[in-house]
C-alpha cells in the first residue's frame, strides 16, 4: 500500500510542505518534523489531530493515569499531548513511519515524562496478540478512517483494543461516502456518538464505546 496516496497537485498540500509544524497544549510548545516527500500522509499533521488535542485540553475527557493507545499515529501530536496531559501512551503506526514518529514523541516530551510515551508498530488488524484485548482506557485516532481496504482490519484492531470500559475518541474528516460506511460498520459493534463538529477544519469528532449484542450472547 502507497504511503503516499494523494495526487501532489492536491490543494492540501500547502502547509503540510513545511518541514515543521508549531502547537501550544497542555502548557507546552510541541514543535513536530513534517516530511511529505519522504513518508507522505505519516509525516504531517492532519485538522484532526489539532481538533482531538483541543478537545482532550479543555478537560472533556480524563487523561490523567489512564491507558492509551493510538493508532495511525503519524508525527505522534495526539500520543504526545495526550502523555503531556497525564496518560500512559502507547503510540503506534506502520514499520515505515516509526523511526520519524520516535524522534518526534522524544523530542516533544519533557525528561521527565520520556516514560509515558512508547512507540509501537502496529498495523491494523495484523499481530494484534501483541497488544492486550481490552487492556486500555482510551484508544484514540486522527484522520485514520480514509483507506476503503482497511476498514474490515482498523474495526478488528478497534474491537480488539476496546472493552466496555474503553472510550475510542476518533477525529475524522469525512471527505468520502465511503467514510460514513466505516461509522456504519463500527455501529455494528459500538455505540457511537458524533461528540463535536469542527466548522473551520470541517472534522467530527466521535465517541464510541464497545456494546454486546444479544446475538453475541
Ligand atoms: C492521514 S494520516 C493521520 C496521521 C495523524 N493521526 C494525524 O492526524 O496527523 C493516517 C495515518 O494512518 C496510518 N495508517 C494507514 N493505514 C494504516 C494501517 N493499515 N495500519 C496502521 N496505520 C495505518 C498512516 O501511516 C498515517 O500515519
Amino acid at each position: 500500500m502507497a504511503l503516499v496516496p494523494y495526487n501532489d497537485s492536491t490543494a492540501v498540500l500547502g502547509k503540510l510542505r513545511h518541514p515543521s509544524a508549531e502547537f501550544h497544549f497542555a502548557n507546552h510548545t510541541v514543535r513536530l518534523a513534517q516530511d511529505w516527500n519522504r513518508l507522505g500522509v505519516a509525516a504531517v499533521v492532519w485538522d484532526a489531530a489539532v481538533v482531538l488535542c483541543m478537545y482532550m485540553e479543555l478537560g472533556h475527557i480524563e487523561l490523567k493515569g489512564k491507558t492509551a493507545i493510538e493508532l495511525g499515529a503519524g508525527t505522534g501530536l495526539v500520543g504526545i499531548v495526550a502523555a503531556l496531559l497525564g496518560a500512559n501512551v502507547t503510540v503506534t503506526d506502520r514499520a515505515p513511519a516509526l523511526d520519524f514518529l520516535s524522534a518526534n514523541v522524544r523530542d516533544n516530551l519533557p525528561p521527565g515524562l520520556q516514560g509515558a510515551a512508547r512507540v509501537s508498530e502496529l498495523t491494523w488488524g495484523e499481530g494484534l496478540e501483541r497488544y492486550e484485548g481490552g487492556a486500555y482506557d482510551l484508544v484514540l485516532g486522527a484522520d485514520i478512517v480514509y483507506l476503503e481496504e482497511t476498514f474490515p482490519a482498523l474495526l478488528r484492531t478497534l474491537e480488539h483494543l476496546s472493552s466496555q470500559r474503553t472510550v475510542v475518541l476518533l477525529a475524522c474528516r469525512l471527505r468520502y461516502e465511503r467514510d460514513q460506511r466505516f461509522l456504519s460498520l463500527l455501529r455494528g459493534s459500538f455505540a457511537v456518538q458524533d461528540i463535536h463538529y469542527d466548522a473551520q477544519r470541517d472534522v467530527h469528532l466521535y465517541r464510541a464505546t464497545r456494546v454486546t449484542r444479544t446475538r453475541d450472547l
